[in-house]
């Protein structure tokens, strides 16, 4: 018998395979939400480039209509903004990796943040955010969601009292970050879900600066995750785009707001994220080590007053971090010993670290928040805020450490 003949052999029993366990983060950044065969048999999930889609005749449209109003049209959309099969494979690659129901792509972090908000809160209901929340979140919730008649209770990160205390009858959304920018202060989201639940409200957290290779909040009872998948997701700095991850109904109310919303992603922008992605436990790996070692080596220099990093004894939410946390990520922020233009002077001594806003990306970034993503407020407002002139956020790569460590070194001397 030649070994095709024994394959065939009907007469043999197949063992009935066991279930298989949940694919580590590797596995599922690798191989989660992809089904072969794809079309032509490509290994790789086809890029399909396309606006709109065709029906082959008028029956043809009429059944596609006539399934989708019974809500069984699953194969298949009629235009790009409602769906595309590239965008498709990394939603439910993303969706694996956050351990969540389904995924929802956006244009970008702040698209997925600002549609998710709009599609949740009717006028009149009221939300809560953390002091240590992106910007730009505070920004629209104070401005954008003021004049729609939703009200926006800041309150301090991890002040749970404040928090009880904030809650109101009509608050729907309690929204934080964890680990926060740029003091990576990090929120306990086992007592975040439970005072959430006590009182009825659902939970969001961006998760951009953990990744789900380092935390994965919908593990806790967190209702919904986002990221700004440009960062850490994407990875290359190549591409802009956010993320919402959550329960399926939840998932799916969203992306019928999203077809009317409209900022959706481009379907090579969605191929560029799924190629990230293949190797984000990877990045993340070397970015959690490249962050440990270069937060111990500044905690150690003279010329350093102060490292916030969550993977250091030192920092304040330490213990939180340890208690839910696989690894501290790649962002490190410091305060060195000398004034705005001392450090300045720092910032441009360094040879590998590149001066640019964003994180996450396989290229070490360097910013002295000051003067990046506070500039445009006064020193009285920004150091209400928390952000010293002294402050530098360093995003590592995944660079050699000791290389790093060594510029590192040559810069503060200077
Ligand atoms: C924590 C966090 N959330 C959301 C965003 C917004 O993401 P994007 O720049 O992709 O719109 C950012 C961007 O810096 C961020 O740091």
């Amino acid at each position: 018998m030649t070994a095709l003949q024994i394959l065939a052999d009907k007469t043999k029993v197949a063992a009935v395979p066991a279930a298989p366990p949940a694919p580590g983060p590797s596995t599922a950044a690798v191989h989660a939400g992809t089904t072969h065969p794809h079309a032509y048999h490509s290994l790789i999930a086809p890029l399909v480039q396309t606006a709109t889609y065709t029906f082959d005749n008028t029956a043809d449209l009429c059944a596609f209509q006539d399934a989708r109003m019974w809500g069984g049209a699953q194969g298949r959309v009629e235009y790009g903004r409602y769906g595309n099969p590239t965008v498709a494979d990394c939603e439910a690659r993303l969706a694996a990796l956050e351990r969540g129901d389904a995924a929802l792509l956006f244009a970008s972090g702040m698209a997925a943040v600002t549609s998710v908000l709009l599609a949740m809160l009717p006028t009149g209901a009221h939300l809560v955010i953390g002091d240590d929340c992106y910007r730009r979140t505070r920004q629209f919730c104070q401005t954008f969601l003021k004049r729609l008649g939703i009200a926006t209770t800041v309150v301090p990160m991890g002040d749970w009292a404040a928090l009880e205390a904030a809650i109101q009858p009509n608050t729907r959304l309690i929204v934080s970050e964890t680990p926060t920018n740029p003091y990576l202060r990090c929120l306990d989201l086992v007592r975040l879900v439970e005072i959430a639940r006590r009182h009825g409200v659902k939970t969001l957290i961006d998760a951009t600066f953990a990744t789900p290779i380092n935390q994965r909040p919908l593990d806790f009872g967190v209702d919904l995750v986002v990221h700004s998948a440009t960062k850490y997701l994407g990875g290359h700095n190549d591409l802009l785009a956010g993320v919402v991850v959550g329960e399926a109904g939840l998932i799916d109310s969203l992306r019928q707001a999203l077809g009317v919303l409209g900022s959706v992603t481009d379907p090579h922008t969605a191929a560029l994220l799924t190629r990230g992605l293949k190797t984000l436990a990877l990045r993340v790996q070397r970015q959690n080590e490249n962050g440990q070692a270069v937060a111990a080596y500044l905690e150690a220099h003279p010329r350093v007053r102060r490292v916030w990093y969550p993977g250091l004894a030192s920092h304040p939410d330490h213990a939180v971090a340890r208690s839910q946390m696989l690894g501290y990520g790649g962002v490190v922020s410091f305060e060195i010993d000398g004034g705005l233009e001392d450090t300045s002077r720092f910032v441009d001594a360094l040879t590998i670290p590149l001066i640019a806003a964003s994180l996450g990306g396989v290229e070490t970034l360097v910013e002295q928040p000051a003067l990046m993503s506070f500039y445009e407020l006064s020193t009285e407002e920004r150091l209400a805020l928390g952000i010293k002139d002294n402050l530098v956020r360093l995003s590592l790569g995944i660079e050699d450490a000791a290389d790093l460590i060594a510029d590192l070194e040559q810069a503060l001397a200077q």
